[in-house]
């Protein structure tokens, strides 16, 4: 059976720290309250030079530097983001050419935080029927351009970063073993940012109501969270005969240290199979999972024959899964 084989990954994170204590200076917070309840120290923050697509082709270059495999080989490119360079062309488009890979079609893909996810199942299908051989997959992502840094509840938790992984067709028995995706487009309003699409374009008046900012609902978002990435987790497992046991490791998106333990809790997997890095980076939204992957993969926590479950929720609703066989 041909499957989509992760054969490199690579992350980029911008210099730039932003920690609590720094934002105890801007909104009413503390340090305390901030790692209590999320679990985040310190998120990094993008340069005024550096865009999505800045980021997504750092990440890109060393994915591609570990898989060994030259830009002009990829026939795909696809990036997950909600904070391109432009409403279009494509980021996705602008990393194809600041790459060199001429030969890959390129396009992005919105899903929130679930963008990576999403944009790793759409590159598997197209692997799986044999009209890919080689993809790049991205999560790149500039959210500090969506905060409001005078609402405490939201400026607190996103960082900026990106992360990417190359895809190669081989008959293998490891490889993505299964993606499953679903949306819930009656949450919509849980996490969005209202402005500068077609419903409010950019004027005075949606900057002055800051529409442009991203908003949420967090204790609701909270709850949705844990139910939906327990329910994601099941259904891998289930559809691939497998138990939480069997699970070596688990890469949830990093929202909320809180999350990442109720869902551990639920599965009954311990803590320590949970990939947790969001201390350092806060919530990277698209780019979250494939920066965690990539460090577990460069620390050797991620050995061949391990099974991992990759889980991710976001802005739309969207939430899913991929259970891969390293
Ligand atoms: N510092 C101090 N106090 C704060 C802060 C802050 N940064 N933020 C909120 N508070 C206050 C609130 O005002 C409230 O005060 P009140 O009781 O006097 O009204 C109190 O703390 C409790 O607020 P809650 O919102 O109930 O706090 P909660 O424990 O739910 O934590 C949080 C908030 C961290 C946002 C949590 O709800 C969360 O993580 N939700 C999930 C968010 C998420 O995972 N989003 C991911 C998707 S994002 C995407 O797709 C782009």
């Amino acid at each position: 059976m041909i499957r989509s084989l992760i054969i490199g990954t690579g992350s980029y994170l911008p210099e730039k720290v932003l920690t609590n204590k720094d934002l105890q200076k801007r909104v009413e917070t503390s340090d305390e309250w901030i790692q209590e309840r999320t679990g985040i120290r310190e998120r990094r923050i993008a340069s005024d030079k550096e865009a999505a697509s800045d980021l997504g082709v750092a990440a890109a270059q060393r994915a591609l530097e570990m898989a060994q495999v030259k830009a002009s080989d990829v026939d795909l490119i696809i990036v997950g983001t909600g904070t391109p360079d432009m409403l279009f062309p494509s980021t996705a488009c602008l990393v194809q050419d600041r790459l060199g890979a001429n030969r890959a079609f390129a396009f992005d893909l919105s899903a929130a935080c679930s963008g990576f996810l999403y944009a790793l199942s759409v590159g598997d299908q197209y692997i799986r029927t044999g009209s890919a051989q080689t993809a790049l997959i991205i999560g790149s992502e500039v959210m500090s351009m969506l905060m409001d840094w005078t609402d405490r509840s939201t400026c607190i938790l996103f960082g900026d970063g990106a992360g990417a992984v190359v895809l190669k067709a081989q008959r293998s028995r490891r490889g993505i073993l299964s993606t499953h995706l679903h949306s819930e487009g009656s949450f919509w309003d849980l996490i969005c940012v209202p402005g500068g699409g077609s419903r409010f374009p950019p004027s005075k008046e949606t900057l002055e109501k800051r529409l442009n900012f991203l908003k949420m609902k967090g204790n609701e978002t909270f709850k949705v969270a844990v139910r939906t990435l327990e329910e994601a987790a099941r259904e891998a497992l289930e559809a691939n005969q497998y138990t939480a046991k069997d699970l070596d490791h688990v890469i949830p998106h990093q929202a909320n240290l809180r999350i990442i333990q109720s869902v551990a809790q639920r599965l009954g997997v311990p803590m320590e199979k949970m990939v947790v890095n969001l201390q350092n980076y806060g919530n990277t939204s698209a780019a979250s999972i494939p920066i965690a992957l990539d460090e577990a993969v460069r620390t050797n926590r991620v050995k061949a024959g391990h099974l991992i479950l990759l889980e991710a929720f976001g802005g739309g609703l969207t939430w899913g899964s991929a259970l891969i066989r390293w």
